[in-house]
């Protein structure tokens, strides 16, 4: 018999590259406050966001171009942004247009630039374009019909910090099957007799998104879905969708009810990163009270989930999920996680010959 030892599986990790020419979630848009800078740190370095008067937001690097100093303890003024350190100020584009210890006859130097990113706000969620070889962006971020009929409430927006790789903690926000079990406290618990199988489980693989619909087999609910949820109920179930490269979104449905998150993964280092998630419904809007405390509710069931899930993810090994040539042994309910990895593969690895994409 061969085993695998928990170092061979920590030495197959991935080297940790980014994605790139792509459109991030780069947080939930309830997070840009006008008149406050927000850094978040991202592919192992910052950026830092603010709205300009139209309300827009402008995200740059956190580095000023003089002498390296984070802008973060500096502030916006007509909409520039001012460095703390010698008070040099940057506007929207990323140029730099007054240095107060500029001496008369002494121009501005071509290279006091900032980069800065393109972003749109979508869903809730502020999205950058990160650059490599294509300064402009390619393709629309993903459409999400399902959003259509349904509302976001902001107040049930939440963060968590998880202790893993984001490739892990991507995979487990569109794992349709460990809810039964990890989620036990938060969600329900699974009967001892429930079929797990989920025969007609179809996975939908797209350029950039994979998605699946499951029934919901959680028997006995608990917290905030029981008052929503009949376990196994044929109106009832669950979608899961990846969105390249740091997007998942959880739907439910329940007869008419629908509710669902857009989770966006800030990918910062091997051991970190930060998911910020917006909610969206489509009931409970226009009672001020039980709206009130149905988002609440949301937001506290929401961040239970996060820390359960957390608490395996922290500890897989290898800490980036091996893309290609797995030593993981997976079965057809893993078929997301198989459509990630190879959405991965499509664009970190393109030259790759073909024959080897579908292993897992
Ligand atoms: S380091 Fe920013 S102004 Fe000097
Ligand atoms: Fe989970």
């Amino acid at each position: 018999m061969t085993t695998t030892s928990p170092r061979e599986f920590a030495e197959q990790a991935e080297p940790l590259t980014w994605p790139k020419d792509c459109w991030y979630g780069v947080g939930v848009a309830t997070a840009f406050v006008s008149g406050r800078l927000h850094v978040i740190r991202f592919l192992g370095d910052e950026l830092v966001g603010y709205r300009d008067a139209q309300g827009n937001v402008v995200l740059s690097d956190n580095r000023c171009a003089h002498r390296g100093c984070r802008f973060s303890a500096g502030w916006v003024a007509d909409d520039q942004l001012t460095c703390p350190y010698h008070g040099w100020r940057y506007d929207k584009a990323g140029a730099c247009r007054h240095i107060p210890a500029l001496r008369p006859g002494e121009s501005i130097p071509a290279g006091a630039q900032i980069r800065v990113y393109k972003t749109q706000e979508k869903y809730g969620i502020v999205w950058a374009w990160i650059p490599e070889h294509e300064p402009e962006p390619t393709y629309e971020i993903e459409y999400i019909p399902e959003l259509d009929g349904m509302h976001h409430h902001p107040r049930a927006d939440i963060r968590y910090l998880f202790k893993g790789h984001f490739s892990r903690t991507i995979e487990n926000g569109i794992d349709p099957v460990h809810a039964p079990f990890l989620h036990g406290k938060s969600v329900g618990q699974v009967g001892p007799d429930a079929d797990l199988t989920y025969p007609d489980f179809e996975v939908v693989k797209g350029e950039r998104i994979t998605k699946t619909r499951i029934p919901v087999k959680v028997q006995r609910l608990s917290g905030l879905v029981r008052y929503l949820l009949k376990g196994d109920a044929d109106t009832t179930y669950k979608e899961f969708r990846f969105i390249y490269p740091n997007v998942s979104l959880p739907l439910n449905r329940f007869g008419r009810f629908e509710f669902a998150s857009v989770l966006v993964h800030l990918p910062y280092s091997e051991t970190e990163t930060l998911v910020e998630a917006t909610n969206w419904r489509n009931f409970l809007r226009a009672t001020p009270l039980l709206t009130r405390w149905f988002d609440h509710e949301t937001a506290k069931t929401g961040l239970q989930i996060l820390v359960e899930d957390n608490s395996v993810v922290k500890d897989q090994q290898p800490r980036i999920v091996r893309y290609r040539g797995s030593r993981e042994v997976l079965v057809k309910s893993d078929g997301m996680v198989l459509g990630f990895r190879k959405v991965m593969r499509r664009f970190l690895e393109p030259d790759a010959s073909p024959g080897s994409a579908d292993r897992g």
